[in-house]
């Protein structure tokens, strides 16, 4: 397990470094792509086994027979998060964009409104208003540098039109691990305004040594009746390409309108998705995990130093995810100002602030999960770029 092997991605249709030229206008020679969430890492070789036995099979027929991904998922989430999942309440979706759209389309409709707790991970935003809901951006608080919630704000900027909350925890962008006081804080808010809480756990696994990631059925028990949890194996592992995740609900009438929803749609599960997921659901994987956290851990380490050299930019302390949120309003430029340094002048591709929602214009989402060198190779771009600031 060595994380500090480059591996060239180039030519694997890859959206990370095959598209940075097209959106970014940065060559494959000298660009440094550090943007959409995927690690230039290979999974644990118990995945890479999984495929490679599909692929020594040859046949590559429709998946059957969920009972063993089932025990991984069981066993995963009762071992690293106690938590007991009812294997009824699991539902196997093509990732958790997909499951966004389908809890969407579910549970509200056409008109209604969706709570944001903004900045936040920009598809949720994409997928609600594409499905013609309003989305209703409640901003996280900025205390000392981090996020926290703002719920007495929050009650003032509800229409009456929301119907559902879609929460990131950990949180994307900024890692946050919320505390189990915020989550209640957040399951009561949904309470109080009779709203759906749809809680994305996707970083779940992704949390520095010293962080506990509590998940929201665990830390809300009490408001179980209007709970959606969306979890993966995908963002942990380096598998988003096989497009899994589960929506798991632990309601019985929700979960009854859901089934109906996805008989309705045809979703069905990705072979290669569920074996991957099993394999990776397992103790070697979890041994890979560790290691990774703890490889992540030296990268954002060296990436906030780096950072805190150049002034007028603060990245957000990491407490889980490997995204790094970096303010530049200190420097008193314009967001064009900035990214052309850091695009045009570092060579650096990154998500912009702005679509993450209110709260995150003056940002820029570093991905910090690539070998130590190419974090050290960026941080020295960086400081150069903004060398007349020194
Ligand atoms: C909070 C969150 N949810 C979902 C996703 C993507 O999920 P999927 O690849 O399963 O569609 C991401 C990707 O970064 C994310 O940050």
């Amino acid at each position: 397990m060595t994380f500090d092997t480059p591996i060239n991605r180039f030519g694997t249709h890859c959206a990370k470094w095959d598209m940075m030229e097209k959106l970014y206008s940065l060559p494959a020679s000298g660009g440094l792509a550090m943007w959409v969430a995927d690690m230039d890492f290979r999974p644990p070789t118990c995945v890479q086994a999984a495929v490679d036995r599909m692929a020594a099979h040859g046949i590559y027929g429709y998946f059957g027979d969920d009972s063993k991904y089932l025990d991984g998922i069981q066993w995963w989430m009762a071992t690293r998060h106690g938590w007991d999942v009812p294997r009824d309440a699991i539902f196997t979706t093509h990732g958790l964009v997909n499951g966004t759209g389908l809890v969407v389309d579910t549970f509200t409709a056409p008109g209604d409104a969706v709570v944001l707790l903004t900045p936040v991970y920009h598809a949720f935003a994409r997928v609600i208003k594409a499905a013609g809901r309003g989305v209703t951006e409640c901003p996280l608080a900025v205390v000392n540098g981090r996020h926290e919630m703002d719920f007495e704000r929050w009650s003032s900027l509800l229409t009456g039109a929301e119907k559902m909350l879609i929460l990131c925890s950990p949180h994307n962008p900024g890692g946050r691990v919320w505390t189990a006081d915020e989550l209640r804080g957040v399951a009561d808010f949904c309470k109080r305004h009779d709203l759906l809480l749809v809680s994305d756990e996707i970083h779940h696994d992704l949390v520095y040594p010293g962080q506990r990631h509590v998940v929201m059925a665990n830390a809300a028990p009490h408001i179980a009746d209007r709970l959606i949890m969306m979890t993966a194996a995908t963002k942990t592992f380096n598998i988003a390409g096989c497009h899994t995740g589960n929506v798991i609900i632990p309601d019985p009438d929700l979960r009854a309108r859901f089934a109906n929803r996805l008989t309705a749609l045809g979703i069905s599960a990705n072979s290669f998705g569920m074996h991957m997921a099993t394999a990776a659901y397992s103790p070697e994987g979890a041994v890979w995990l560790d290691g990774l956290m703890a490889y992540l851990d030296g990268n954002r380490r060296l990436f906030d130093a780096g950072i805190a050299t150049i002034p007028g930019l603060t990245s957000m302390p990491l407490e889980a995810t490997y995204l790094a949120w970096v303010d530049f309003a200190g420097t008193g430029m314009t967001a064009a100002e900035v990214i052309g340094r850091v695009e045009t002048t570092a060579g650096i591709a990154t998500n912009y602030g702005t679509p993450f929602g209110a709260g995150g214009e003056t940002c820029l989402r570093f991905n910090l999960a690539t070998p130590r060198a190419v974090v050290a190779e960026a941080v020295a771009r960086l400081q150069s770029a903004f060398a007349d600031l020194q």
